[in-house]
């Protein structure tokens, strides 16, 4: 069913970025079922799709458009299942084996087809024009050089083809409450953590014919902090943002996303 292709690093970087993302799986933190099992995975994707509200809705359409979809990234294949079992013929890739070995097991539970290979999204093995959408979503934050995977993902795009992207948004409700509350975020420690302003986003994926930007990801409860500052940010903060109109507060979001057309 699944194909592990294994990519070479020629580039300084890429192994310590493997390395950090082998031993710390996002939301990993979370689970209390056997890493691998059928719960495991469906713990991880309730989880995610409570956190992040959009997100569901965008995996599911994105799927159901169709075509060739790649996922740069795909860490243990949480989306790229619910893009794949929309209808979208899918392959993922991650830097990370343990990741790319978990996707593997994921899609075999559910009975999902998908390719899935070891790979580097900033040298990608695929030939121009290959995909009609390439998905990458919280990877660029973590890469050596974000603006090289943003030219690699529109060199295997279709012409026509169209990309969805997110990046963590520097000015952003989560920055200025982790700075305020002395609070720090998932994953600051990873290799080459950076975060992006609007201007840098839409300069990195400015060779698009076509974009679009929008901002996601609005104050939810937290389920993985506990103590005073947890109790005030899910009863005070979170009630208290979400009560402001979104028309106000939307600039704010934590993810940037842009989808573009090559
Ligand atoms: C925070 S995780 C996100 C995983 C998944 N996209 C998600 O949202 O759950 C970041 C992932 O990006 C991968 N990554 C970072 N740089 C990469 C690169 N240059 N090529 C491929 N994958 C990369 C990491 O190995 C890790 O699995």
């Amino acid at each position: 069913m699944t194909t592990t292709v294994v990519a070479k690093e020629t580039t300084d970087g890429f192994e310590t970025i493997a390395a950090y993302w082998n031993g710390h799986i996002h939301d990993w933190a979370i689970a209390t079922q056997p890493p691998g099992s059928l719960a495991f995975f469906e713990e991880l994707d309730a989880y995610r799709f409570d956190k992040l509200q959009y997100l569901g809705a965008l995996a599911e359409r994105t799927g159901r458009e169709g075509g060739k979809l790649l996922e740069v990234g795909c860490g243990i294949g949480i989306d790229l299942a619910r893009i794949a079992a929309a209808g979208a013929e899918v392959t993922g890739i991650d830097l990370a084996a343990r990741s790319i070995e978990l996707a593997e097991q994921n899609f075999g539970h559910r009975g999902l087809d998908g390719t899935f290979a070891v790979m580097n999204g900033e040298q990608m093995t695929y030939d121009d024009d290959t995909f009609d959408t390439v998905y990458c979503h919280g990877v660029i934050q973590y890469t050596v050089s974000p603006a090289k995977m943003v030219a690699e993902i529109h060199r295997v795009l279709k012409p026509g083809g169209r990309m969805i992207l997110m990046g963590f948004h520097k000015n952003s409700w989560l920055r200025f409450m982790s700075v305020t509350m002395g609070v720090p975020l998932e994953h600051v420690e990873a290799p080459f953590y950076r975060l992006f302003t609007v201007d840098e986003m839409r300069s990195m994926t400015s060779m698009f014919a076509e974009s679009r930007l929008d901002f996601e990801r609005f104050p939810v409860a937290t389920k993985i902090h506990k103590g005073w500052k947890a109790f005030a940010y899910n009863s005070v903060f979170v009630p208290g943002f979400n009560l402001m109109p979104r028309f106000l507060t939307k600039r704010f979001g934590w993810h940037l996303l842009v989808y573009g057309r090559k």
